[in-house]
C-alpha cells in the first residue's frame, strides 16, 4: 500500500474523534469545541444575549445530538435563567445507556410545567469510554408539545436504554440543590410520566463486552493492514 493512502486511511480512523465526543444539533447549543468539551458544565461556553436561543415546549420537545461514541451514557438536565454560578439542575430523564454511532435523537423531553415563559438552559452530559462530556443549549420553555423536526433522527442501528450509572448519578447528586447519593433519586425527579421510553435489553452488558470485541478486533484488523503487519 502506498504511504500515501496509509495516511488517508489512517486519517478515516481517527478523525471523527478529532471532531467531537458529541455534538447537540436540536436545540442548537452554546458552542461546541473538542479542545473544551470536558469543562463542566457547558464544555468551555458560557450563556451569552447573543446566543441561538430556541423555543422549547415544556410538556415534551425533542433534543437530537450526534455521538461519535458506539456506547456511552446520556444524562439530560434543564434549569431556569442562564446563571451558572449556583445553577439548580433539575434531572429530566433517568440516565439513557445508548449503543451506535451518529444520530440519537430524543423525541419528546419535558420539563416541569411552571417553567413555561422563562428562558432557561438544557444541558446534555456524556460519560464515555474517554471522558466526560458537556453541552448545553439555550432556550425559551414555551407552554404545550413540540412537534419532532426532521433533523431529528435515530440512525440505523442506535438504540438506547434506561439505566444508572454512577458516574453521571455523582454528578448530578452533587450539583442538585437536595443531594442524594442514591441512584434510585434519578427517576423520582422527572417531572411527567410521559417520558420517551427506549427499548429495554436485558442482554446489554454482554452485547457491549461482544460489540467492543468486535470493534477492537476490526481496528487491530486495519491497523496491521495498514502498517502491513
Ligand atoms: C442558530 O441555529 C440554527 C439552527 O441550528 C442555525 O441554522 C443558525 O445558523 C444558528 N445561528 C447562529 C447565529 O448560530
Ligand atoms: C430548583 O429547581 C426546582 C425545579 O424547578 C425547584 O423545584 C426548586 O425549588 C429549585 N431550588 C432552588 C433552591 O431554587
Ligand atoms: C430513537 O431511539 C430511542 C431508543 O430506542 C427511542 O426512544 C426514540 O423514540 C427514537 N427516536 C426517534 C425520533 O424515533
Amino acid at each position: 500500500m502506498p504511504p500515501s493512502k496509509r495516511i488517508a486511511l489512517l486519517g478515516l480512523i481517527l478523525a471523527p474523534a478529532a471532531l467531537a465526543h458529541f455534538v447537540v444539533n436540536v436545540p442548537p447549543p452554546l458552542g461546541s469545541n473538542i479542545d473544551n468539551e470536558d469543562t463542566a458544565p457547558c464544555g468551555g461556553f458560557t450563556p451569552s444575549s447573543t446566543d441561538n436561543t430556541t423555543d422549547f415546549h415544556v410538556d415534551g420537545d425533542a433534543i437530537g445530538l450526534t455521538t461519535l461514541h458506539a456506547q456511552c451514557f446520556f444524562a439530560y438536565r434543564g434549569m431556569l435563567g442562564t446563571s451558572l454560578t449556583s445553577p439548580n439542575w433539575t434531572v429530566l430523564i433517568p440516565t439513557i445507556e445508548e449503543f451506535g454511532l451518529n444520530s440519537f435523537c430524543e423525541p419528546s423531553i419535558a420539563v416541569p410545567s411552571s417553567w413555561a415563559g422563562s428562558s432557561g438552559l438544557l444541558q446534555i452530559i456524556q460519560d464515555s469510554e474517554d471522558g466526560i462530556h458537556y453541552q448545553c443549549m439555550s432556550v425559551n420553555f414555551v407552554a404545550g408539545k413540540g412537534t419532532v423536526p426532521s433533523t431529528c433522527t435515530n440512525s440505523s442501528g442506535v438504540s438506547a436504554q434506561f439505566t444508572s450509572d454512577n458516574t453521571l448519578t455523582s454528578i448530578e447528586s452533587g450539583s442538585s440543590s437536595s443531594p442524594s447519593q442514591t441512584s434510585s433519586s434519578q427517576g423520582t425527579s422527572s417531572p411527567t410520566t410521559s417520558q420517551p421510553s427506549p427499548s429495554t435489553s436485558k442482554g446489554a452488558a454482554a452485547s457491549v463486552a461482544s460489540l467492543e470485541m468486535v470493534s477492537g478486533s476490526i481496528l487491530a484488523g486495519l491497523l496491521c493492514a495498514l502498517f502491513n503487519f
